[in-house]
């Protein structure tokens, strides 16, 4: 299969593109290498043995010549980390949905039928949690006199009883709590109304917390464990934000390439999108993912430091089950092995821009 993959110079986007070319694919990589993303280096050099044409999804003469003779599009371009204020919601809006609007419209001039797109846990906002009393509820934003009380579990919406957290499927209502995440959200919508007028086919892969080699160190745009590893490497404990109990589900980079080479080799249903959470299914809290770390490289003990971030969520961990089904997917990283060898994994460099 002859597959174009946006992103493909990122960290997620380059592990989809070693293992298609392992496995005997043909990829071609487009990739802006956003100073945000990749400071003023260039393009990694895990790059270097790919075609990778340095130029922006928004290109609609760009997209057309590349996407010519393409079976499936791998869609992994976006500007990511959740923005700070308003101000920045121009800039996602512009990368992350006028480009998958562009996208679509070129993909449908040219004839290529098949999307894989980077979806995300953020478009559910909280997980799930079901009140005694009220059955499944859907929690609001914490209160920020509750979060400064240290009192960080969402209560039941209806009656303030404490709630029990389970596994959210990918049925769950969808609640984007952030830029970043209404416009992961508004990817899937313009995909799926894609779908709809060409017959195409989507599957959109909500990705969880991903981390791995070529993660991006401490940056603001960076996740959780790349910046635990980092304080760790500057021989500081490691920051635990809340009480360290926030459940989330961490999948190794490699199992989502290896969703993603599933994904573009299956037919999902024509003229909708389908989507799928991409998991582990081994939930852990950050404060667990602090230890383990921290072990792992002989550092001190995480600090917790109480806290959260505004818009921040509790509890999201998911439902592995119909990526299982629907794919045959099921991540073969544990927990344990992948934290370990995270400990001294090649990371990128911090990119140079801040803002
Ligand atoms: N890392 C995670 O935990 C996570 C979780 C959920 C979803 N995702 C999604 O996965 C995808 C890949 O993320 P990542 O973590 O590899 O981030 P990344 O920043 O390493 O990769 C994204 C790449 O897209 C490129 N890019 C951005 N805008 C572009 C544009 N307009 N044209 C061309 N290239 C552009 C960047 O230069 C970068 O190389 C994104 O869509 C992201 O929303 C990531
Ligand atoms: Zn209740």
């Amino acid at each position: 299969m002859r597959v174009l993959i946006t992103g493909g110079a990122g960290f997620i986007g380059s592990h989809i593109a070693d293992l298609l070319a392992d496995t005997g694919h043909e990829v071609v990589l487009l990739d802006a290498l956003l100073p945000q993303a990749h400071g003023s280096s260039g393009a990694p050099g895990w790059s270097e043995r790919h075609r990778l044409v340095v130029g922006d999804v928004r290109d609609r003469e760009l997209l057309a010549s590349l996407l010519s003779g393409v079976d499936a599009v791998c869609h992994q371009a976006a500007m990511v980390g959740h923005g700070v204020d308003p101000s920045d919601a121009p800039e996602y809006a512009s990368h992350n949905d006028y480009g998958t609007a562009v996208l679509l419209a070129a993909m449908h001039a040219e004839g290529v039928h098949r999307l894989v797109l980077a979806g995300s846990m953020v478009v559910y906002g909280e997980g799930r949690y079901e009140c005694a009393d009220h059955g499944v509820v859907r929690p609001g934003p914490r209160r920020r006199e509750d979060l400064d009380a240290g009192r960080f579990e969402p209560p039941c919406p209806h009656c303030a009883a404490p709630l029990t957290d389970g596994l959210v499927g990918e049925d769950a209502p969808l609640d984007p709590r952030s830029t970043y995440a209404a416009s992961k959200l508004a990817q899937e919508h313009f995909a799926s109304a894609w779908a709809r007028q060409t017959g195409g086919t989507v599957w959109s892969m909500r990705y969880h917390n991903v981390y791995g080699p070529r993660m991006p160190r401490d940056t603001p745009y960076a996740g959780v464990a790349s910046i635990f590893r980092s304080a760790l490497a500057g021989g500081e404990a490691p920051r635990v934000m809340e009480d360290g109990r926030q459940r989330r589900d961490f999948v190794h980079v490699t199992d989502v390439a290896l969703a993603n080479a599933l994904a573009l080799a299956a037919d999902a249903e024509p003229g909708g999108l389908t989507a799928v959470n991409v998991c582990s299914g081994e939930p852990h809290t950050v404060g667990e993912l602090a230890g383990t770390l921290a072990a792992a490289m002989n550092g001190p003990e995480p600090v917790i430091v109480g806290g959260a971030r505004a818009g921040d969520v509790r509890h999201v961990v998911a439902s592995p089950a119909r990526a299982r089904e629907l794919l045959g997917f099921t991540a073969r990283t544990s927990f344990a092995d992948g934290v370990a060898a995270f400990a001294t994994d090649e990371l990128r460099e911090p990119a140079a821009a801040t803002g």
